[in-house]
């Protein structure tokens, strides 16, 4: 399998859909390495406005022979969620519903490992909630259910996309480590109906470290807000990185699942004053292809690849523009068979995309 390295970016800034493209080279490469995460986090003081390491971990010593009874760790509350019965609550949804409505401060939800199947729902009045596995052992802890766009709910009407999802979060400062959460349905070309979401994420300012996405069509709805995935591994075959968000998605593992067709991001911008769109810093590109790198799912849909590593896993034409030829405006160099309307980018104007600062970090990730 041909491998390349190769950074570049697509956006289309100001007139439609405007894809732009840098090849970087590998001087990159020297940065792409591990980061190990887990760093300080430091003092007593907490605030309720950032997400820092601590949210993100359960004191081992705390876990261990503890088995029921919700505790407190440095003043945070953890509910643990045991499925073979010994934590507070047997499912995660249990764990969620413990939290009160209109939350004011950080809960810890530990899940021990297991396979939950069973959806979850985090209302928009819980925020500051950390769902916690083991982030050595990400596939030990399982959040899994097989909802899918044709599927009819209880009143007989069809879900849609949008409810298929396995895990729903509505709320802010949601925080996530060391869990998968899937959505087994899987889609085969051509298939209708068969959008099946493993996790919706449409409240603002969340981090995923070390998380799994696991699901076919559209597994990872990344809906609304501002969002920061660090090392995660995201697979799927048609769309399945999509939404309308403003995310960094750094050091992540990115893997195709596709057989004829596909397409990782499917973003969605209106307008061009809108600062969103889906920013892949220093991730790996896998799996079987062949997909497109991303859909121009909106007049200004909004996608960027800086320093990453590709494999041959990309379909020659690179970009969709969602059969509107009007989202391809601009010019530019035709790269290896990608669309024409493809073009260099200068290491200046990829920069804002490239860091924390692209998701306003410094107002709310304190790692
Ligand atoms: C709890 O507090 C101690 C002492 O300040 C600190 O070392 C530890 O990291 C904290 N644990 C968590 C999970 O916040
Ligand atoms: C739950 O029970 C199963 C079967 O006895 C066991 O393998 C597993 O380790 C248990 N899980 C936990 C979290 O204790
Ligand atoms: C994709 O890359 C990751 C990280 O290197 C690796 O663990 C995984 O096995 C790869 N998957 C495929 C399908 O190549
Ligand atoms: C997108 O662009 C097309 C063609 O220019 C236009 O007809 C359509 O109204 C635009 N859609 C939105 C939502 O602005």
């Amino acid at each position: 399998m041909m491998k390349r390295f190769l950074c570049f970016l697509c956006n289309n800034n100001h007139n439609g859909f405007f894809p732009l493209i840098i090849i970087l080279g590998f001087l990159l490469l020297g940065v792409a390495g591990e980061i190990s995460g887990g760093g300080a986090g430091g003092g007593a003081e907490r605030s309720y406005g950032m997400i820092s390491w601590d949210d993100l971990r359960v004191d081992v010593s705390w876990r261990q022979g503890m088995s029921s009874g919700e505790g407190l760790e440095n003043g945070t509350r953890i509910i643990v969620v045991d499925k073979n019965g010994s934590g507070d609550s047997t499912t995660v949804q249990g764990a969620v519903d413990m939290v009160p409505h209109n939350n004011k401060q950080r809960v810890k939800i530990c899940i021990l490992p297991g396979i939950y199947r069973e959806k979850v729902y985090i209302p928009i009045t819980k925020p500051y909630i950390s769902l916690i596995g083991n982030k050595k052992r990400v596939t030990d802890t399982v959040i899994t259910w097989n909802d899918k766009a044709s599927d009819k709910d209880i009143n007989g009407v069809e879900l849609g996309t949008y409810r298929t999802a396995t895990v729903a979060i509505d709320s802010d400062y949601f925080c996530a480590t060391g869990i998968t959460f899937e959505n087994t349905i899987v889609a085969k070309p051509g298939d209708k109906g068969r959008q099946a979401v493993a996790l919706r994420i449409t409240g603002d300012k969340a981090m995923f470290y070390r998380v799994k996405f696991l699901g076919g069509q559209d597994t990872l709805l990344d809906d609304m807000g501002t969002h920061y995935f660090y090392q995660c591994h995201i697979q799927g075959s048609v769309d399945f990185i999509f939404g309308t968000a403003r995310s960094l998605y750094e050091q992540c593992v990115i893997t195709s699942t596709a057989e004829s067709f596909g397409a990782i991001a499917a973003h969605h911008r209106v307008s061009p004053t809108d600062d969103t769109g889906f920013s892949f810093v220093r991730s790996i590109i896998n799996g079987s292809g062949k997909v497109l790198l991303g859909r121009a799912w909106g007049n200004y849909s909004r996608t960027i690849y800086s320093y990453c590593y590709i494999e041959d896993v990309i379909t020659p034409l690179g970009w969709d523009d969602w059969n509107d030829p009007s989202r391809q405006r601009g010019s530019g160099a035709n790269t290896q068979g990608w669309v024409p309307w493809a073009k260099t980018f200068s290491y200046e104007e990829v920069r804002p995309f490239v860091d924390r600062k692209y998701i306003k970090g410094e107002q709310w990730l304190n790692l």
